[in-house]
This record gives structure tokens, sequence and C-alpha cells, in this order.
């Protein structure tokens, strides 16, 4: 279990982490999702303690990171794939974890095989390739074999079958029953991986729920309709109380009404359907609606050509 509590981090005049607190339960993979700069990477540090919150605490297991007896037998994280020795080899950079942590050597063997290394084991880390390093990341958070392990964005830069294996490791390590906490800015990876969200922006917390709920409680369901009557059928509608707005290809947008209610609308007014379609919010659109208001860069134009500005 992890337990952060009013965490808050500052750095000169940058609010990184503000005020956050949330759980991240052992058995399921909690998600950690929220824009670019929102705080994520400096939450996971404070967790480890790498930096130390201005006020509030991170805790594992009810203790700070300082005060585990054995660290990387407790806790495993994988924060910064390049952060090794690049002139040790993949073996060697775990043999030296494993030594300095009185940890079975093993256990590295076993951990270069779960990760796939094994072949290239004897290589420098420095010349790995980011896949490459982001296993032997993985490998060394395994290390310890912890109940609790923490993964900054760890398929940055992995192949599609590398993301399908991450994927598959992480929801493995939670079934065995260990508090898994991982992040990302992707809500699609994190749909296909994550049990649990826990959302940030601009380092405060948006939301802590499931996926599910994420998507029901932003809303945002629709129904397209296609008509040679635009007109007489928007009047029916906005009698029934739905908001309706026309589309550039001529379709209506309808919200507030179901599909269903739109179809009885059309028969009890004779009005024609040439298409009828529910639109559910993708996880896309309800990540980017919940934090709209709290990304931090985003192009000041709509610079990208081709592309109007809303
Ligand atoms: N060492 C630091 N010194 C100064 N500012 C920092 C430092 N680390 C982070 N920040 C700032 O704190 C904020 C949060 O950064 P953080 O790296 O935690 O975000 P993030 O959610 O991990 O972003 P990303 O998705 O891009 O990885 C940003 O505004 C960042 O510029
Ligand atoms: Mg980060």
């Amino acid at each position: 279990m992890i337990t952060a509590h009013s965490l808050t981090k500052r750095y000169g005049a940058t609010m990184a982490v503000d005020g956050l607190t949330f759980e991240v339960p052992p058995g399921v993979v909690t998600g950690f999702l929220g824009p670019n700069g929102s705080g994520k990477s400096t939450t996971m540090r404070m967790i480890m303690g790498l930096d130390l919150p201005d006020s509030g605490s991170a805790l594992i297991g009810g203790k700070p990171y300082a005060e585990l007896a054995w660290p990387l037998r407790e806790v495993g994280a994988l924060l910064d794939a390049k952060a090794l020795h690049p002139a040790r080899t993949a073996r060697n950079h775990l043999r030296c974890l494993a030594l300095s942590h009185d940890i079975p050597l093993h256990r590295v063997d076993e951990v270069l095989d779960q990760v796939g290394l094994t072949p290239v084991a004897n290589r420098r880390a420095g010349k790995f390739s980011l896949g490459m390093s982001q296993r032997l990341g993985i490998a060394s958070a395994l290390l310890g074999d912890p109940g609790v392990l923490l993964f900054d964005e760890p398929v940055n830069g992995l192949d599609p079958e590398g993301i399908r294996w991450v994927r598959t490791v992480l929801r493995a390590l939670a079934a065995e029953g260990r508090t898994v906490l991982v992040s990302s800015h992707l809500i699609s990876e994190m749909s296909l991986t994550a049990d649990r969200l826990v959302v940030i922006g601009r380092g405060r917390l948006i939301a802590e729920t499931s996926v599910a709920d994420f998507v029901a409680r932003s809303g945002g369901a629709a129904v397209r309709l296609v008509t040679p009557d635009p007109g007489a059928f928007a009047a029916v509608l906005s009698a029934a109380g739905a908001a309706v707005s026309a589309q550039p290809d001529g379709s209506l947008m309808v919200e507030e009404l179901t599909a269903v209610q739109v179809g009885d609308l059309a028969a009890q007014h004779g009005l024609r359907v040439h298409e009828l379609v529910a639109v559910t919010a993708s996880l896309e659109d309800a990540f980017m609606e919940l934090t709209r208001d709290e990304v931090e860069y985003r192009p000041t134009t709509g610079a990208v050509a081709g592309i109007p500005e809303e």
C-alpha cells in the first residue's frame, strides 16, 4: 500500500505537486495519469525518497522510504531508464544492485530472463536502446522481489510487442497481490493496463476512480443523427429538451437524449432518419475534458496546419 497525504512540492515559482492525497492499494494496477508537467514524476520521486516534500507525506506500508529496512526488497521502481552506469554490462549492473542490497545473486539471471535480456546480458548497458534500457529498468525494479512497485512511463520507447509485454507483466505483478503504481500521460494505454486511476493536473488531484467510472463521470455521451429534415428535426429535439448542434458534414449531434428517444420522436413526428448512432465519449475525450483547465503546456495557437482553432 502506498499512501500520499497532502503531498506538496514547489520548485521556485512552480507548484509541482499541490496537496495531493491518494492511496494505491495492493492487488490491482493503479494508473497515475496526468498531462505533461502535471507532477507525476515528482510525486514518484517523493514516494521513493529521492525528493523531499515541502509538506505532507508519502508512505510505503506506513513508513517513509528512508525508514525502510531493506528498501529494494520492499519497493522497486523504474523512474529513469537511463539512470545507470553506462560502462557496466546489464548483468553487472544488476549484480551491483543485488550485492549492495543483500539480494541473492541467482535473482540476477532470473530477472534477466524474465525481461528477455539474457542474450544481451554481457553487453554494456550504456549502449542499450531505449526499449532495452526500459527492460533493464524493470529488471532492476523486480530484483528484490518487492511487494510495492512504481513505474514511471514504462512503455515509453517500446515497440507494440514490448508495450503488450509490460502490460502483461504489470497485471501479473498485481495479480500476485503486489501494489503497482504506473504513470502515463496516455489514457488509452492506461485503460488497457490499469484497474484504478489517480488522475492529476497541475499537481492537484482531479479524480481517484475506476476506469469505468472515469468515463461515466465525464459524461459526454451523444447521438449522431443524419436526416433530410434537419430543421424540423432540430426543433422537435430541442422541444424535447435536447441540446442540438449542426455538424459540418450536415449531421446533427444530439446531447441529453438517447438514440432510443430520438428514434421514438422520429416516429411520433413522422421525421425521416437516415442514420442514428449512439456516440460514447472516448477515454481520450474524457481525459481531455477533465484535464482541460489543468494542462500546463499547450500550443498557444491552432498552429497545426489545416486544424482550425476551437
Ligand atoms: N528538478 C526540478 N527543478 C525545477 N522544476 C522541476 C523539477 N522537476 C520538475 N519540475 C517542474 O515540476 C512540474 C512537474 O514536473 P514532473 O516532471 O513531475 O511532471 P510529469 O507529470 O512527470 O510530466 P511528464 O508527463 O512530462 O513526464 C513541471 O512544471 C516541471 O517543470
Ligand atoms: Mg514525468
